[in-house]
């Protein structure tokens, strides 16, 4: 009897840490999307960020990633799913993890 209590106790201690919230969880994923976190790039807002500029004719060009914080569901879901960028490299992500990242990126906003 002792040691199921013992166990209960364990259970207890350590079962709290390894349940995280859903912000959590999605904050994780927007950082370590096995590969490159989105936050090199579009910033921890999401918001976007210029990643380079160099200088062309007199011109000074701007390498930039936009913001991704306003776009519909499906615009979002599209560009992770192609595997045809100029830039952003490409990810093996499920439409629960896609929908993860669009769910912190509306979080985030508030
Ligand atoms: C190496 C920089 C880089 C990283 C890392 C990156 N992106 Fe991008 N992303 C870009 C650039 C640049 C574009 C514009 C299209 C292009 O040039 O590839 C873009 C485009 C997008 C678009 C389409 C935007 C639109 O207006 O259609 C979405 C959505 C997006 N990224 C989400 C993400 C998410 C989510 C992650 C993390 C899983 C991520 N990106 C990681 C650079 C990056």
């Amino acid at each position: 009897m002792r040691l199921v209590g013992l166990m209960f106790v364990i259970v207890l201690a350590y079962g709290e840490d390894s349940f995280i919230t859903k912000e959590e969880y999605a904050k994780m994923l927007y950082h370590n999307p096995r590969g490159i976190g989105c936050q090199k790039c579009h910033g921890e807002d999401g918001k976007g960020k210029i990643l380079g500029r160099y200088r062309e004719q007199n011109r000074t060009i701007l390498i930039k990633a936009p913001d991704i914080t306003k776009l519909p569901f499906k615009k979002f879901y599209d560009a992770l799913a192609s595997s045809k960028h100029r830039l952003m490299p490409h990810y093996f992500l499920t439409k629960k993890e896609i929908k993860t990242l669009y769910y912190y990126l509306k979080v985030k906003k508030r």
